[in-house]
């Protein structure tokens, strides 16, 4: 099918094999039209499906014909949700699972209409009545097509075959520390739009200035120059902008905006149009930057009091994806006394960042270049840039992020270096508002001078080094804490983005002994690690793993642990631990 796309697009038809950048916030625009709820589903492990030519779903009509699946009377499966929590065949699948459901179109004269995926992992391919839409690879960040021309007026049948078979050059590849769900995790929209409408924008401060608003408008659409207006009632900004013939306008606003904070995380409503296409946002305004060793967030030294989550529900085992999913989280994140979370291993559905900026929470973003990549693999440095961008373009107007970070424990080489640097530079390119930063677990130790130090060129081009490193778990500590110096990039701001250990709720012991997981050896754990940090010159902040356990098949130990990484603060069934109580007296005392 690429062929055909290259020769079509060699005759100008602009097909729509390939996912597009997707429209800002379809949240906040009036055109869009959820497809969320039950979909029906069929299991296809041996992938027959594409011989079958499910995406027809057609039904049997000839007296003689016959078909060996369909959609109706069998699995439905909840959308947005992973399938492996929704069926107990489906835990621990990892194959091709075909989505199909049928829905109604009106459409209007003048407007084109959107299929809009927040997201699905780990790849999907899509079919408009029975007709090839497109397909994309990338389990956690937005995609969209233009299906206007395949639409009908009144039913329509949609079909989505969804992969989440884990692949040597995939991001993430073969092996990783949380559960492989599959499936449509995020919303999914219809959205009629204008010909001519708003499809990109970015309204922040310029970099270091607190009274300047830069950015930009892109039309989609365009074929001249048009008008765009921005405006920001509470600060008095009604900007009439003149697009150029792409539809692009860029823009530098004088403004005196109350600034961003964690303890008054102002937000201020913004409002761009283009005729009757309007997209409203809600955005907050402040300044990120370093000064040597420390975090200034508008200018002052800021200490980042951060935990780690993944996009999981415990009590549920599965995906999280609603706006209750979020308030539970959020809600643990700031009883515990944070300002700061990182959105552990992969950009998070928008729910969840936007209510987290909500409360004022900064964000260390990341893309899921974890450990194991296929470096060598020139795909691979396709495939991370365009989920880079992904994760750049559908967030650059939330305030909450602070941090990009574009790798987690990934070993030095000649490969993984030169991918990773050009990945730093790229998102400097994308936004040179933020933070750029990477987790390191190869600090190394000189016992000579009890210092830890590291020696990997990717801690020199990063704006902030985060270092993940297990001490009282993984690693005994190599002395008594309160004598370990650290000497890792002192001329930056140092995060100790993972350190704690296992723990099962309920589970009493020795708190010198690990391997009875009880709360207070992890407890013990927090204690010592508190008292190393006050070493370490350039910390500018603490992310313990982790704030609830999660799933992971690699997690075997079948008394403690039977399929759970058991690191949490918190358990799978929401029960703070001894350890959790450290953590808050730790942040509450700064
Ligand atoms: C690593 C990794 C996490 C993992 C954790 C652990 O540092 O970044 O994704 O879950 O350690 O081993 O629990």
């Amino acid at each position: 099918m690429k062929t055909l796309t290259l020769l079509l697009a060699c005759f100008g038809f602009a097909t729509s094999l390939m996912a597009q950048n997707f429209m800002m916030n379809p949240y906040g625009c009036e055109g869009a039209t959820s497809l969320n709820g039950k979909w029906n589903a069929i299991i296809d492990p041996f992938s027959r499906g594409k011989a079958g030519r499910f995406y027809e779903n057609r039904q049997a009509k000839e007296k003689s014909e016959f078909l060996e699946y369909s959609f109706e009377h069998g699995l439905r499966l909840e959308v947005p949700g992973d399938f492996n929590s929704q069926a107990p065949e489906l835990l621990y699948y990892e194959g091709n699972v075909w989505y199909q459901r049928h829905f109604d179109v009106k459409k209007t004269e003048g407007m084109r209409q959107f299929l809009y995926f927040a997201g699905v992992s780990y790849e999907a391919e899509i079919w408009i009545n029975g007709q090839e839409v497109g397909q994309h690879e990338g389990g956690f960040t937005p995609f969209q097509f233009d299906v206007t021309d395949l639409l009908a007026d009144g039913t329509n049948d949609i079909v989505v075959l969804v992969n989440n078979e884990r692949r040597v050059d995939g991001i993430p590849a073969m092996d990783f520390d949380w559960w492989n769900y599959g499936g449509i995790l995020r919303d999914v929209f219809l959205v009629e739009r204008a010909t001519v409408h708003v499809l990109d924008y970015k309204v922040q401060l310029a970099k270091g200035k607190a009274d300047t608003l830069t950015g930009h408008v892109q039309l989609a659409g365009a074929k001249q120059a048009n008008p765009v207006k921005l405006s920001i009632p509470e600060l008095g900004i009604e900007q009439e902008l003149t697009t150029d013939a792409t539809g692009k306008t860029i823009f530098t606003i004088a403004a005196d905006p109350v600034l961003w904070t964690p303890e008054n995380p102002k937000m201020y409503a913004v409002e761009i149009s283009h005729g009757n296409d309007v997209v409203r946002d809600e955005i907050g305004f402040r300044t990120i930057e370093t000064d040597g060793p420390k975090i200034l967030l508008n200018g002052k030294p800021v200490f980042l009091k951060g935990i780690n989550f993944h996009e999981e529900i415990p009590q549920r085992a599965g995906r999280a994806y609603s706006d209750a999913d979020a308030a539970m989280i959020i809600s643990e994140v700031k009883a515990l006394g944070c300002n700061f979370i990182r959105t552990a291993h992969y950009p998070q559905n928008e729910r969840i960042v936007r209510l987290a900026e909500k409360n004022g929470l900064m964000i260390w973003s990341e893309i899921p270049l974890w450990q194991g990549i296929e470096f060598s693999n020139p795909a691979i440095l396709q495939k991370a840039e365009d989920m880079l961008r992904e994760m750049v373009y559908r967030d650059k107007n939330r305030a909450g992020i602070i941090i990009w970070s574009i790798a987690n424990e990934t070993s030095p080489s000649d490969y993984r270096d030169k991918v990773l640097t050009e990945l730093v530079q790229l998102t400097r390119e994308l936004d040179d508002t933020r933070l750029v930063a990477a987790a390191f677990d190869n600090c190394r130790y000189n016992k000579e001078t009890n210092t830890f130090f590291i020696k990997d060129k990717l801690s020199e081009v990063v704006d902030v080094v985060g270092v993940n490193k297990y001490l009282g778990w993984y690693n005994r500590f190599p002395t008594d804490p309160s004598k370990i110096k650290w000497d890792v990039a002192p001329d930056k701001p140092l995060i100790m983005s993972e350190f704690g250990g296992e723990a099962m709720f309920g589970v009493r012991g020795p708190a010198d002994v690990a391997h009875n997981w009880s709360e207070d050896y992890q407890e013990a754990i927090y204690r010592q690690n508190y008292t190393m940090f006050a070493n370490i010159p350039n910390l500018a902040g603490t992310s313990p793993w982790v704030l609830f356990d999660f799933r992971s098949p690699r997690r075997c130990h079948q008394k403690f642990q039977n399929g759970w990484n058991r690191k949490g603060l918190v358990s799978d069934k929401g029960q703070r631990k001894l350890a959790w109580w450290v953590v808050k007296e730790f942040y509450d005392a700064r």
